[in-house]
């Protein structure tokens, strides 16, 4: 006779632990792929800036799942699907959908509070004597989960209201999905069940877009200020200074689609850290988006007052990704000198508001230059033949953006230069109201 040890505590042992946790990881891993590919694709302003940080939580929950993974497993680094495959294949056909508001209404409606179910049922199944390294952050993961999911409700309906002829496909979409997840068993603790993959009501097999949507609620333009295509008309200084930098902070917007992009395009073949970096990335660029468009808002500017360019996403467009990815860090690497000398400016004028966020800013770009450095250098030395050293793809990429800039057409030159000059006009009678 012993004494018993079948307490609710002793429910699952460590491998068994692993498994559900790795299972969990490769469910994040495959929506945070396909919220960064799908961001160039969305119009929604609201959206475009605020899925980057849903999908930076995810990427933070998936590296505290894979580290413990790896404690308990210790000394295996080994991670791979197996035969959890039924199930991450429903969670990886979400980038295949037929539209945003398909995408996002599936992220919505299924994958999200299915995350956000199972976090819940692991917090309160798990002890903390064994599992409280992990548990802390899975009840964090459950509490994000529930938020994402109700914000993604809004998001979509925001867009069904612009679009209220997408509704059905979207729904149907999602009803499809949801379908398959349950012939698997669904996210749960044990492992899923074989089910066939349907036919996807609308499927598109997912390809990177090389022009990006764009919120019709701004001035839609391919070149954001007139000194990007008129070295007469200067950066500026004073109040002109102030607005430009405003601008270029909302015209990071290439930036966050860019690091999107990137992300997808080089999961697979550059591995979880780099999955990890640029989700960062992309938050990062979504806040400095953010920055320029809050500062502009409070000075008094309607949204319809401010420009929106598109010339440096479309640069690259036609192109290896890997010039996308070359492109950020060009343009990173370029201005960075620029931003700690802007902040000394804009502290000369007291404005606060444009001072911090230029400081908070230049932290960013700093780490930033970094990821840009080490994974070029990962992408070059995997494919010599393909992909030149950063000095040569800096050059590379500055001549795409020469050409981009060279096609502005005299009406699109005009145009800037009215919205500009409306906009300093605007600027300077705020400044007497
Ligand atoms: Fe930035
Ligand atoms: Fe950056």
């Amino acid at each position: 006779m012993y004494l018993s040890g079948n307490h609710k505590r002793g429910k699952w042992l460590r491998v068994d632990s692993a498994r559900i946790l790795k299972r969990l990881f490769f469910c994040e891993r495959a929506l945070i792929i396909a919220q960064a590919g799908w961001l160039p694709s969305i119009a929604s302003f609201e959206a475009k800036t605020t899925l980057p940080r849903l999908l930076w939580e995810d990427s933070l929950i998936a590296d505290q799942l894979r580290e413990r993974i790896f404690e308990l497993k210790f000394p295996s680094r080994i991670l791979e699907i197996g035969d959890d495959a039924p199930l991450i294949d429903v969670f990886e056909a979400a980038l295949d959908a037929p539209g945003p508001e398909a995408f996002l209404w599936s992220l919505a409606r299924v994958f999200k509070p299915a995350l956000r179910d199972i976090y819940l049922a692991f917090g309160d199944e798990a002890d903390e004597l064994s599992q409280g390294p992990i548990r802390r952050h899975i009840r964090i993961a459950a509490a994000e989960k529930a938020a994402q999911a109700a914000w993604l409700d809004d998001a979509a309906e925001a867009m069904f209201a612009e679009a209220p002829q997408r509704r059905e496909e979207a729904e149907r979409w999602t009803e499809a999905l949801a379908d398959w997840l349950q012939a698997t068993g669904g996210v749960s603790f044990d492992a899923p069940a074989a089910a066939d993959p349907p036919a996807l009501p609308g499927r598109q097999p997912f390809r990177q877009t090389d022009i990006p949507a764009r919120d019709p609620q701004f001035h839609l333009t391919r070149y954001y200020w007139p000194d990007i295509v008129d070295s007469s008309f200067g950066y500026g200084e004073g109040i002109r200074m102030q607005l430009r930098s405003a601008v270029s902070h909302v015209n990071e917007v290439w930036a966050v689609e860019t690091a999107g992009a990137i992300l997808h395009a080089f999961a697979d073949e550059l591995g979880w850290e780099y999955i990890r970096d640029t989700a960062r990335w992309t938050y990062d660029e979504a806040r400095h988006t953010r920055m320029g468009f809050q500062r502009l808002r409070d000075w008094g500017f309607d949204v319809s007052d401010i420009p929106l360019g598109s010339y440096l996403y479309e640069s690259t467009g036609g192109q290896d990704p890997a010039m996308r990815l070359g492109m950020l860090h060009h343009f990173e690497a370029k201005n960075i000198g620029k931003k700690a000398q802007r902040r000394d400016a804009f502290e000369t004028y007291q404005d606060r508001a444009s001072q911090r966020d230029m400081d908070f800013d230049w932290a960013d770009e700093t780490m930033h230059a970094h990821y840009g450095k080490v994974w070029l250098q990962a992408l070059a030395q995997k494919h010599p033949d393909r992909i030149p050293d950063i000095p040569a793809l800096r050059m590379r990429c500055e001549a795409l953006v020469l050409r981009e800039i060279e096609d502005a057409t005299d009406s699109e030159k005009e145009d800037i230069r009215a919205l500009a000059e409306t906009m300093i006009t605007k600027a300077e009678s705020l400044l007497h109201a």
